[in-house]
């Protein structure tokens, strides 16, 4: 098992040797639990060439922390000249609206509009003269654990106009989740930073700057926010320092019945066995991370540009994990599962902030170790990505215009995360080929074209024919997804799965997920798709030689609100590319 996470330096590739032969071995997660094996140096420097790979190549490392590298001039980064330029603008502050709450339609009576300021300045990130690590929130110490609430204490005492305290910081996610913006200049289009590409660097920048807003305010610039590492089974529980009632990251408006020992459940399926519940866990994080991908939108979410709707797509790891943990933590005693449950309130969880840690982590991993992850085409160089633009204030109370190209390479932005194990990374399912042959044994399955636009309000099972006989390489589409984006929706998808045991998700015909945390946008249904890559799960099941496999969706949520248009099988094709 591989030990060492996101190493950047090209002499460390040996240490990955382990995950090559990706099929796991262990069925269940206990021998994670009980094998495991930490590895907490921080691997900052470990080659004496001391090279770095960055999106943009190699760099030298100390260049790199001071901040010197410059690699990153607009010239090293749009290969192609602007096609479209239609970036998604920042926001005009002085037009911010009210934001609206979800199960009511109402608007909300609070005010989620930051200050404006008359001096917007394009910013630039400092020379990193140390290293901030981000630490695993399960194993931090009591001196840490007094500083993180020294600091959020001291955020709550901030006067409620300064943009950096702890309400006005919390609001910054309502603005731009609930419809307080429109985009400049299109009318009353919503500008919406989730269910697209947008989705990591947005979240991105904004913990950059919270983190540096914590740090100023204990005077410690070294400080670092810590991550829920929900994807390991030692991080499978609310991390404890959370729960502590006297603390000041502590949040009442929590789900109570999931506060530790719950263990998290990152598909919702409502598994009552722990062990099931780590190995369902599991598998998802690695077909989100790996299986299901096949190429960078899969990842990252879909194309969102100036003009267009919002939630043109998440990406698999925002709609699967992501989801889940928002889900897990929001309070089902509340009219809409605040705080964690829906978006306007999300960010007055300190909880959120850990947890999107992980999240952001997790795109750092992606970029920079997935040793499987043999995609032709891992990053985006799409010039309407790397130019769409956000504000925020930064430590100092000054509003700032930051973009997406600033963001790509966490180490420049001076922070990196312990290293922890990655359990998931090889936990493909094992194969079932003897009994995958679902389609010659018949079942009940209704064919595709009687049964669509189709109502998602029970199991339901399509007979879907597949592209080409033996063609290995091949994708699911489930297109036209209509989803009432006020309600907590999810789906799983399986293919050519023959036990109806929807509780389990460790096996083969599990494909992917599609799930949603509730959000206002302005005719509250919205269209999106999905692509799952079926690549594997044809290795595994034994069904490349099949005129057609049946799909099965088993829908997580409560009655309507998935309408799905239609569902078929293409070839992968190359890289979608501007
Ligand atoms: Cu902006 Cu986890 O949501």
């Amino acid at each position: 098992m591989a030990s060492l996470q996101h190493l950047p330096c090209t002499s460390a590739t040996s240490t990955t040797s382990a995950t090559q032969s990706r099929r796991h071995l262990f069925a269940k997660p206990s021998h994670f639990i009980t094998h495991a094996k930490r590895n907490n140096r921080l691997q900052i420097s470990c080659s004496s060439d001391d090279q770095v790979n960055t999106p943009q190549g190699k760099v030298d490392r100390r260049n790199m922390l001071l901040g010197l590298g410059g690699m990153y001039g607009a010239a090293n980064l749009i290969s192609t000249p602007a096609a479209s330029a239609t970036p998604i603008q920042a926001p005009e502050l002085d037009k911010c609206g009210v934001a609206t709450n979800l199960n009511t339609g109402q608007q909300l009576d609070i005010n989620c509009c930051p200050p404006t300021s008359q001096q917007i300045i394009d910013y630039r990130i400092p020379p990193v003269f140390q290293m901030k690590i981000r630490p695993s929130a399960h194993r931090v110490s009591p001196e840490y654990i007094f500083k993180y609430n020294m600091a959020i204490d001291r955020m709550k005492r901030l006067p409620k106009d300064d943009p950096r305290s702890f309400m006005q910081q919390a609001n910054i996610h309502c603005a731009y989740c609930n419809g307080a913006y429109d985009q400049p200049g299109q009318g009353t289009l919503d500008l919406q930073v989730h269910n697209s590409w947008l989705f990591f660097p947005f979240h991105r920048w904004y913990l950059y700057f919270y983190e540096r807003i914590l740090g100023k305010l204990i005077g410690d610039p070294t400080f670092a926010l810590p991550f829920w590492n929900w994807d390991n089974p030692k991080g499978m529980t609310m991390p404890p320092m959370f729960v502590d009632p006297k603390a000041a990251i502590y949040d009442d408006k929590r789900n109570q019945a999931n506060l530790p020992p719950a263990v998290v459940d990152l598909g919702m399926t409502g598994n009552k066995d722990p062990l099931q519940v780590v190995a369902n866990n599991l598998t998802i994080m690695y077909s989100e991370m790996i299986r299901a991908n096949a190429n960078v939108y899969d990842f990252m979410g879909q194309p969102y540009r100036a003009g267009t709707p919002v939630n043109p797509g998440p990406g698999s790891s925002e709609r699967g994990s992501h989801v889940g943990i928002h889900v897990f933590v929001g309070d089902p005693r509340q009219p809409s599962g605040e705080d964690m449950g829906n978006f306007y309130s999300a960010g007055r969880d300190p909880l959120f902030y850990c947890h999107h840690a992980n999240v952001d982590r997790m795109w750092s991993l992606w970029q920079y170790f997935l040793p499987s992850n043999k995609l032709p085409d891992k990053r985006i160089t799409d010039p309407d990505f790397l130019n769409a633009a956000f504000l925020f204030y930064d430590e100092n109370a000054q509003l700032v215009r930051v973009t997406v190209k600033d963001c790509l390479d966490n180490l420049r932005m001076g922070y990196d995360f312990e290293r922890i194990d990655l359990p998931w990374l090889d936990y493909r399912p094992p194969a079932q080929t003897a009994k995958a042959k679902v389609t010659r044994t018949g079942t009940s399955a209704s064919k595709a074209e009687t049964v669509f636009p189709l109502k998602l309000d029970r199991i339901v099972r399509v007979l879907i024919p597949k592209t080409k006989k033996g063609k290995a390489d091949e994708l699911l589409v489930i297109e036209d997804i209509m989803v009432d984006t006020t309600k907590f929706l999810k789906f799983d998808v399986f293919v050519n799965d023959e036990d109806d045991n929807v509780g389990e998700l460790d096996k083969a015909a599990y494909a992917g997920t599609y799930a949603q945390v509730p959000h206002k946008t302005n005719n509250k249904s919205a269209t999106t798709s999905i692509r799952l890559k079926l690549t594997d799960l044809y290795d595994d099941m034994d069904v490349a030689d099949d005129d057609t496999v049946v799909v099965t969706l088993v829908p997580r949520h409560q009655g309507e609100g998935v309408t799905i248009g239609g569902i078929k099988i293409i070839e992968n094709p190359t890289p979608a590319r501007p």
